[in-house]
C-alpha cells in the first residue's frame, strides 16, 4: 500500500520539495534572515497539510524552530524526528551547472543547495507521515523538531532542549541527515565526530608596509601564520598539540576489523575525488581516518592582498579558520583550551596571536542494541533487500550529543544521501530514488518501531 501511495503522489512529492528548495534558507548570511522564516513556514504548512494536530514556528535568539507533533495514542510509543531546514552558503557560485536556488531535475536527480543537506532528507520524514496519516497505519506518536541553525553549530539548541524537555520526551530520536554507503549497500550511520571550530589572528606591525622597503626586517604575519599552522602535524600526520589525543578513545582490533568490513574502493575513491594519493594519519585506513580519528584542518586561510595582480605588500595581519573533528571521548572545551594555549605557544615573540572559539559539537556513538535500533534495521531490510551495514561518518551532528546529555535519548541516524551528493560543494544533488525509498523507509520503520516497542512492553 505504501508503494502504491508513493508511485501515484512521486510527482507532487517532488515538486514540494523543488518549491522549498527554492528558498535560499543560509543560516550564515544575515541578509537570509527572512527567508529562513519563509523556509520554516513551509516546512509548517507542510506538517499541518499531512495531519499534524500542532505545528508552529518556535522562537529562539537566533532562527527559529519549526515544531509538530501528531498524537495518536497514549499506547503508541513517541518518535521525535530532528533534521535542519538551514543550509549552507552556495559559493563558489560559478561553479554551479545550474543556479542554486533553482532546483532542476536531471539524470534522476534534484539538483539544489539544501536537496540532501537537509532539505530533501526532511522531506522524506514530511511525506512518509503523510502517508502514515493517510493510509490509516498509525502505530507511533510523531514529533518533529526541525531547527534552523545546525550549519552554524546549532548555538541554541542545548537551551532550546532544556527549556522545552518534557514537550520533547519520546521514546526515541530519528534523524536523516547522513548518508549511506550506496543503494545496493544499504548502511546505517552508529558515529559521527565532534567538531571545534577556532580563528587565529596573527598580528604583526601597525600597519600594510611597502615589502621592499621592510621586507626582511620585520616578521610577516602571513610567513608567521603558515609556518606555524605548518608546525600543527608531525610527519606521521599526527596533531602536535599536546594532549590532543589523551582522551581518544582506542578501538578493539575487532571492533576496527568489523569497520574495515564496509566494502570501500581506493581506486572509485581517488578517482571520484580527482586526487592520485590520499593523506592522513599513518597507521589508518581511509575508513578509520574519517570514521575514528581525530583531525585538524584549515577551512580558510587570509592576509594581505588577494585582488587581481600583483601589490607588493607585507600584510599587518593573517588569519586562519582552523576546524578539529573530535572523536569520543575529547570534548570541545577541552580541545578549544588544548588549541589555544598550543597555538600562543607556538608564536614567536615577534607577532601577537589573538585565538577564538567560533562553535563546536561533542562526538556522538549511537547504540545498535536498542529498539529503534533493530526497526531501523528491520525496515532498511524490508525495503532494499539487505541488512545494513554500521558505519561511522566522519562529519558532526551537535544535536545527537546534545539529546543524550539533555533527554537521556539515543538517536537513530537513518540517512539516505550518498557521499557524492556533494554536499556543501557546488551542484549538490539528491537522488530521487533515494528520496522516495527513504520515504517508503521510514515509513516501515514506525511501523517496525510499533512493533519493536510493542514486544519490549509485553515481555
Ligand atoms: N548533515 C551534515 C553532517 C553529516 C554529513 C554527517 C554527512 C554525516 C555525513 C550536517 O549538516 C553538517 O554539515 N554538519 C556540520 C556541523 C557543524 C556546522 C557544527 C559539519 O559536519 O561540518
Ligand atoms: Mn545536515
Ligand atoms: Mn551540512
Amino acid at each position: 500500500m505504501i508503494k502504491e501511495y508513493i508511485q501515484t503522489h512521486k510527482a507532487r512529492f517532488v515538486a514540494e520539495l523543488i518549491e522549498w528548495l527554492r528558498i535560499p534558507s543560509i543560516s550564515a548570511d544575515s541578509q537570509h534572515k527572512k527567508d529562513m522564516r519563509r523556509a520554516a513556514m513551509f516546512a509548517k504548512e507542510k506538517l499541518q497539510a499531512a495531519g499534524c494536530d500542532k505545528a508552529e514556528l518556535m522562537e529562539t535568539p537566533g532562527h527559529p524552530v519549526v515544531y509538530a507533533e501528531k498524537f495518536v495514542s497514549p499506547n503508541a510509543p513517541t518518535i521525535l524526528v530532528y533534521g535542519h531546514y538551514d543550509v549552507q552558503p552556495p559559493d563558489p557560485i560559478d561553479l554551479w551547472l545550474s543556479p542554486p536556488f533553482e532546483p532542476i531535475v536531471k539524470d534522476n536527480k534534484i539538483f539544489a543547495r539544501g536537496a540532501c543537506d537537509d532539505k530533501g532528507q526532511v522531506f522524506m520524514h514530511i511525506k512518509a507521515f503523510e502517508a502514515m496519516m493517510r493510509l490509516g497505519q498509525r502505530p507511533c506518536n510523531i514529533k518533529f523538531m526541525i531547527e534552523g541553525e545546525e550549519e552554524i553549530g546549532s548555538a541554541h539548541l542545548g537551551e532550546f532542549v532544556k527549556k522545552y524537555k518534557s514537550q520533547l520526551e519520546a521514546d526515541a530520536i530519528l534523524i536523516s541527515d547522513t548518508s549511506m554507503i550506496s543503494l545496493e549497500t544499504p548502511s546505517i550511520t552508529v558515529g559521527l565526530r565532534g567538531l571545534c571550530y577556532m580563528e587565529a589572528e596573527v598580528i604583526g606591525p601597525n600597519r600594510d608596509l611597502h615589502s621592499g622597503v621592510y621586507g626582511g626586517a620585520v616578521a610577516n604575519p602571513a610567513n608567521v601564520l603558515a609556518s606555524m599552522i605548518a608546525s600543527l602535524h608531525d610527519e606521521k600526520g599526527r596533531v602536535t598539540i599536546p594532549g590532543f589525543y589523551d582522551k581518544v578513545m582506542t578501538l578493539s582490533d575487532a571492533e576496527r576489523k568489523e569497520l574495515n568490513k564496509a566494502p570501500f574502493s581506493m581506486t572509485d575513491y581517488k578517482r571520484e575525488l580527482g586526487v592520485h594519493e590520499v593523506k592522513g594519519e599513518e597507521g589508518f585506513t581511509t575508513l578509520e581516518r574519517v570514521g575514528i580519528r581525530p583531525t585538524l584542518d584549515v577551512n580558510g586561510i587570509w592576509g594581505g592582498y588577494v585582488g587581481e595582480g600583483a601589490k607588493t605588500v607585507l600584510p599587518s595581519k593573517a588569519s586562519a579558520k582552523i576546524s578539529m573533528r573530535l572523536v569520543p571521548n575529547q570534548t570541545t572545551d577541552e580541545i578549544a583550551e588544548l588549541f589555544t594555549k598550543h597555538f600562543k605557544s607556538i608564536a614567536p615573540p615577534s607577532v601577537k596571536v589573538k585565538v577564538t572559539a567560533l562553535h563546536g559539537g561533542e562526538p556522538a556513538v549511537t547504540p545498535t542494541d536498542s529498539a529503534a535500533y533493530r526497526a531501523a534495521e528491520k525496515a532498511i531490510t524490508e525495503v532494499f533487500g539487505k541488512k545494513p551495514i554500521p558505519t561511522r561518518d566522519g562529519g558532526s551532528i551537535p544535536i545527537v550529543a546534545l539529546f543524550k546529555k539533555e533527554l537521556g535519548l539515543d538517536t537513530v541516524l537513518l540517512g539516505f544521501g550518498l557521499d557524492t551528493d556533494a554536499i556543501h560543494s557546488p551542484n549538490e544533488h539528491f537522488g530521487t530514488k533515494n528520496f522516495l525509498l527513504g520515504v517508503e523507509t521510514i515509513f516501515a520503520f514506525y511501523q517496525a518501531f510499533g512493533t519493536e516497542m510493542k514486544t519490549m512492553k509485553g515481555n
